[in-house]
């Protein structure tokens, strides 16, 4: 996204009671810069370092103050203040703002409005390095990324308070880099997509698994390619050493009846759905929680059919698009083809895993995509990226039919 993509943008900046208060103020007057429209709302305690007249005067409009009827009035009510606003930034959060969007607390304007919001959510903590330590702290931080809220990291050197550590408000450029790259756009903004990518393990005993080569770069890319056209996405990932994209939630799981579950919870708020996961077909009838010595291991282990999670899904009320994998190695279309019927998909992408520059842990990847009405669209060997770019423009495609 270009460095303009705050133009005519509207941003409602919480600025909440930190020292850092006053950089509110240069990011605000950053983000005018930038053709961005803001709408600044203060708590008390923010009140109390900055005053509300240098927000007023800087943003040209009035900020809600914190007791209800001072700011109670039509066109700022609180939660008109959040209508038609494309990305919220709370920039300082302290560690009790943090905690009271955690806990769904709405006791002041601002409370009020970031629980009102319908937008992405960017927060840029700053406090003292204990607090930012503190294990509540990190649950609440923990917890609300994992309902789609961005964090900017704060940095680390000499803090108000006299120690030196992590909790400065992080860089007003990473900030705006970060509120930049969570801003919807494109085809998809507004739709969430929900993507499975990586192996499954089944464990065997404490140190043995049964798994498979898949490192989940195709599902990682097509995230990314959904939160690239402005989809707020979901990445749920079974053991994969990639890095997730910055704009996307990632939820880590083990087990086909992790991803399941996680799959289930997810899947109400999802409008699409991509099953890139190369789920473990297959679970040892027994597991072992502790290593079995080798003497007395048995020579064969039983096993039993995992759960098929779209087979599952196709069971499930309510309408979402679904694409599905094939990875084959025989008869690369008539599988896919029975799989697509089978699993009820809209799409399915088939790959022979065989084929080279395709298949398991390469950075590249061949594919035939198959829809519903039997049309056929062929990928030469491109890389995981293009692919991923080229499948999400198939989905918008038929979503639109
Ligand atoms: N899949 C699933 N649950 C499973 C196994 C697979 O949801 N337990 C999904 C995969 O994520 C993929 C599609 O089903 O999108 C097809 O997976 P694939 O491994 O190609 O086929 P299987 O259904 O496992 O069938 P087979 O092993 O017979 O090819």
């Amino acid at each position: 996204m270009g460095r303009n993509a705050l133009e005519g943008k509207r941003v409602l900046l919480g600025v909440t009671g930190s020292i850092a208060a006053y950089k509110a103020v240069d990011i605000l007057r950053r983000l005018q810069d930038r053709g961005a429209d803001v709408r600044v709302v203060m708590t008390k305690n923010a009140a109390r370092f900055v005053s509300r007249l240098t927000f007023e005067t800087l943003s040209r409009q009035p900020v809600p103050g914190v007791e209800f009827q001072d700011w109670e009035q039509p066109g700022i009510g609180h939660i008109d203040i959040t209508d038609g606003i494309d990305i919220a930034l709370v920039a300082p959060a302290t560690a009790n703002i943090i905690g009271k969007i955690a806990s769904g607390i709405a006791d002041d304007t601002l409370t009020t409005a970031l629980l009102a919001l319908d937008c992405p959510l960017v927060m840029a903590p700053a406090m003292n390095d204990r607090m930012y330590r503190n294990p509540v702290v990190r649950k609440n931080i923990a917890f609300l990324k994992g309902t789609g809220v961005l964090f900017v990291e704060p940095g680390t050197g000499e803090l108000a308070c006299g120690t030196v550590g992590q909790g400065r408000l992080a860089d007003p450029d990473r900030i705006l880099e970060t509120l930049t790259a969570a801003l919807p756009s494109g085809e998809l903004t507004g739709s969430t997509v929900l993507v499975t990518a990586g192996p499954t393990r089944e464990p065997i005993d404490a140190v043995r698994f049964i798994s498979n080569p898949s490192t989940g770069r195709m599902g990682f890319a097509l995230a990314a390619a959904a939160a690239a056209r402005g989809a707020r996405v979901m990445l749920i990932a079974g053991p994969a050493e990639l890095d997730p994209p910055k704009t996307a939630c990632i939820i880590k799981v083990l087990t086909a009846a992790d991803m399941s579950r996680a799959v289930l919870e997810q899947l109400p708020s999802a409008d699409i759905l991509i099953m890139a996961a190369a789920v473990s077909d297959f679970k040892p009838v027994q597991t072992f929680p502790r290593k079995i010595k080798k003497q007395e291991a048995p020579t064969s282990i039983e096993l039993e059919r995992t759960e098929d999670i779209l087979t599952t899904v196709s069971k499930q009320p309510g309408r979402r698009f679904v694409v599905g994998f094939a990875a084959e190695t025989d008869d690369l279309l008539a599988n896919a083809v029975k799989k697509l019927k089978d699993k009820n998909l809209d799409l399915i992408v088939a790959n022979d895993v065989l084929k080279q520059g395709a298949g398991f842990g390469t950075d590249t990847n061949s594919v035939i995509m198959l829809d519903r009405a039997g049309a056929r669209t062929e990928l030469p060997v491109m890389t995981k990226a293009e692919i991923a770019s080229r499948i999400m423009d198939k989905v918008i495609e038929l979503k639109k039919k």
